[in-house]
């Protein structure tokens, strides 16, 4: 009697939960962000979700989505957490740190959201952290990289954590590919001025280029969304670098490959984590052929953890999960771990579990938060060939 109850109240749980899903799909494919009343029905636990679900990287936001919502099936089917049913609300935030932040705050003081996932951009990370403190809700960041983002001036941020590496890595990562595996002295740098991961990562990565005596011939910037790059890529041009690094998102890089090849430059580019997109090989059309850039993953990793991984991404979507899908997975699979491990679930009690992260096994490696509430895990290079990314090399931190 007791397990037939239990059932049915399950199911109904499950219906739920179906009907919200079907509304944020819809909130997510076009209809106005944040017009979907989807604040958590009964007995449930809610995820908010902010991501560029449109935009120029609109990427990004929605294999997040896909990797976050696939980790919360799982456990839904599972029994949830602590008997309930796990919701996930996804808001919009165009590409933009303000709507970022008003997503936040929407999710957090309209629709009791228990956790915030997102961003994946540094820039509207840093835009979300200060909401997340002060009301009290964790954040967990997939995948920005910026050192800013869990640190609000030198105190880390009670309640924002990552399961990614950080910048100062990733910078070093190909800094030392350019110079040990390419033998790169000269190199020219392209960045995106608007964006404080590029801006952060092209610093980091001229440092240690610089320390391991390599010379930057020229230091160009660019905004997000620019059209026309010829100017700076004539001003590289004339100093004649062996590689261009241009730490920026897919859709700018692609252009900015492009036009390079029209000006007649054969070099190639080197890039981060930003580039993972399968709309960079749309966009280039072969003009990054020879080019790298460092990445938290790739699926063409033979471990089983992975390969599990990818072969369940694709029954689901159809498609080979990216590294922001294969983030979003573990960063709602940590929210998932910690809110079990959690005393309650008040934001308090989840902050605290969270901080506790130790060893989870995750698809992109094994997390355990450090005291500035970011993972230390390894990155891979991948080289473009052919236009796709093949795996190159692993460094580890
Ligand atoms: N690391 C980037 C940032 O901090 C975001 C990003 C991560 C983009 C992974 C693509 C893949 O802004």
């Amino acid at each position: 009697m007791k397990s037939l109850r239990a059932l049915a109240m399950a199911t109904l749980a499950l219906a739920v939960v179906g009907c919200q899903q079907k509304k944020q799909e819809a909130s997510s494919s076009g209809a106005p962000a944040a017009s979907q009343a989807a604040a958590p029905v009964g007995d449930t636990i809610l995820f908010g979700h902010v991501g560029s679900m449109s935009g120029n990287e609109a990427t990004f936001g929605d294999s997040t989505d896909k990797g976050i919502k696939l980790a919360v099936d799982e456990q839904n089917k599972k029994g949830g957490i602590k008997g309930k049913q796990i919701v996930v609300k996804t808001l919009d935030d165009q590409g933009k740190p303000e709507e970022a932040a008003v997503a936040a705050t929407r999710l957090v003081t309209q629709d009791h959201a228990n956790i915030l996932l997102g961003e994946v951009a540094s820039s509207r990370s840093l835009a979300m952290a200060p909401i997340a403190d002060s009301n009290q809700v964790p954040m967990i960041s997939p995948t920005s990289t910026n050192p800013k983002v869990t640190k609000d001036g030198d105190k880390t941020r009670p309640y924002v954590f990552r399961v990614c590496f950080i910048d100062p890595f990733q910078g070093t990562v190909m800094a030392k590919f350019a110079r040990e595996n390419l033998k790169i002295t000269d190199v020219a740098i392209l960045r995106d001025v608007g964006n404080d991961y590029s801006v952060g990562l092209a610093d980091f990565f001229a440092k240690k280029f610089l320390d391991l005596g390599g010379k930057i011939v020229s230091d160009q910037s660019y905004k997000a969304g620019d059209q026309d790059f010829k100017a700076q890529l004539t001003a590289i041009k004339g100093k004649n670098p062996q590689a261009i690094y241009v730490p920026g998102y897919y859709t700018d890089v692609a252009l900015i490959a492009r036009q390079a090849r029209e000006l007649g430059m054969k070099q190639p580019l080197m890039g981060g984590d930003g580039w993972d997109s399968s709309k960079l090989y749309e966009i280039a059309q072969g003009a990054l052929d020879g080019s790298y850039f460092s990445n938290h993953y790739t699926p063409e990793d033979p471990s089983p953890v992975i390969q599990q991984f990818v072969t369940k991404y694709k029954a689901a979507y159809g498609a080979v999960p990216d590294a922001l899908a294969t983030l979003g997975y573990d960063a709602a699979n940590v929210a998932i771990d910690a809110m079990q491990r959690a005393k309650d679930l008040s934001g308090p009690s989840i902050r605290d579990a969270i901080e506790q992260t130790k060893g989870y096994k995750g698809v992109s490696g094994v997390i355990t938060l450090d005291s500035d509430h970011n993972a230390v895990k390894s990155a891979v290079v991948l080289g473009i060939q052919k236009n796709a990314a093949k795996y190159a090399a692993t460094v580890n931190p």
